[in-house]
């Protein structure tokens, strides 16, 4: 008899017949994010749970089924599950790293260009009928070239998109907990404390992976020590940046737009985000590519196979949990 899996939402479908090689598959149905109740129906029976980003796994849905051998989470990110409590109970918990690395710099650096050069507002003109020929003064934006950029959190994605920015002739600094002495050489980035990477940059670009010491590490303090012709780029998490100071600051001119993948209480929006002009508002699409998204699945699926086979699976984020000493 195979085991069993649940799978919480339509995946590439390479991912879907490779899991279904191993597994007796269940899926939900329906295009769009399951409740905690159907989540806790669903996982009764199974041996491994295939979640989003958009589940939130906690202790009560890991405890509906006490069989459960593997969390697999579709996305590099893992704070949707509870990692301590699924320890706790012995239930590694996998992640998808590196195979959407350079597609989420890609969006990155997408949102620096277009906050800079206001291509969703230019767009836009375009279309509203209101370009009557070319002028001098119109829609003028900010330079790249030349600019500093300083990323928060120089780990995979944060590396990948100072890369890019090293091709366009950019100045780059980062703060993170630790030195990457490698990084320095070959980007010829120089780390900074937080507070003299905003006070100094002309993009701020955020990359940490969110976890309680990463909750509004940019809040109104730190936005308020940006200059007031610097933009701040969030494609990380939303909790990261305290939505509604950011909301204040843009109002105000306090900084000079902000280009956004992903929100605080996603999918809602601080009120007053959409009316700001000097924003570009993403609906969290960094890694949104079809070959990206079939590689995540695939190594999701992978991830919860190498588990059920008695493997160590190649990203597992709690080791501890795999400790059958
Ligand atoms: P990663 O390689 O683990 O990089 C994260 C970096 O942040 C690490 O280098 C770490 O370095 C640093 N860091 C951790 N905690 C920190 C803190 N408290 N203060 C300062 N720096 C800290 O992860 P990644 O693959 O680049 O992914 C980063 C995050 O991007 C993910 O966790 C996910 O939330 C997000 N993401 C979003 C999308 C999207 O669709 N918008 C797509 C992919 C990823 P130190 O340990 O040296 O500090
Ligand atoms: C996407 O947000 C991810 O963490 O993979
Ligand atoms: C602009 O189109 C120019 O030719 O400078």
């Amino acid at each position: 008899m195979k085991p069993k899996i649940y799978v919480t939402r339509r995946l590439p479908q390479p991912a879907l017949d490779r899991i279904q090689e191993v597994f007796e598959m269940a899926i939900n149905p329906d295009d769009r994010v399951l409740t905690k109740a159907e989540i806790v129906a669903n996982v009764r029976g199974q041996d491994a749970l295939l979640c989003l980003l958009t589940d939130t796994i906690d202790a009560e849905i890991m405890d509906a089924e006490k069989n459960l051998r593997v969390l697999s989470n579709y996305a590099v990110g893992y704070n949707n599950v509870d990692v301590e409590a699924a320890t706790a109970r012995k239930l590694p918990v996998t992640n998808t790293p590196g195979v959407l690395t350079e597609t989420s710099a890609d969006l990155a650096f997408t949102l620096i260009l277009s906050v800079a050069r206001r291509v969703a507002e230019a767009d836009k003109f375009t279309r509203d009928g209101k370009f009557h020929g070319w002028g001098p003064m119109m829609l003028l934006g900010h330079d790249v070239y030349g600019k500093t950029l300083g990323i928060v959190g120089l780990g995979r994605i944060g590396l990948a998109t100072a890369r890019r920015a090293r091709g366009f002739g950019m100045n780059l600094l980062y703060a993170s907990r630790t030195p990457k002495p490698e990084a320095e050489a070959e980007l010829g980035a120089s780390r900074v404390e937080l507070d003299d990477l905003l006070t100094a940059s002309d993009f701020v670009s955020v990359h940490v992976p969110l976890s309680d010491e990463t909750t509004h590490v940019i809040g109104a303090r730190e936005i308020g020590l940006m200059k007031p012709t610097a933009f701040l780029i969030n494609t990380a998490r939303g909790p990261i940046v305290d939505e509604a100071a950011l909301v204040v600051a843009l109002r105000a001119g306090d900084i000079a737009g902000a280009g956004l993948d992903v929100y605080e209480s996603e999918p809602a929006l601080e009120p007053g985000l959409v009316e700001l002009e000097n924003t570009v508002l993403l609906p969290h699409v960094a890694s949104a590519t079809i070959e990206t998204r079939t590689k995540m699945a695939m190594l999701a699926a992978e991830n919860a196979i190498a588990v059920i086979e008695g493997r160590t699976p190649a990203h597992l984020v709690n080791p501890e949990a795999l400790d059958r000493a």
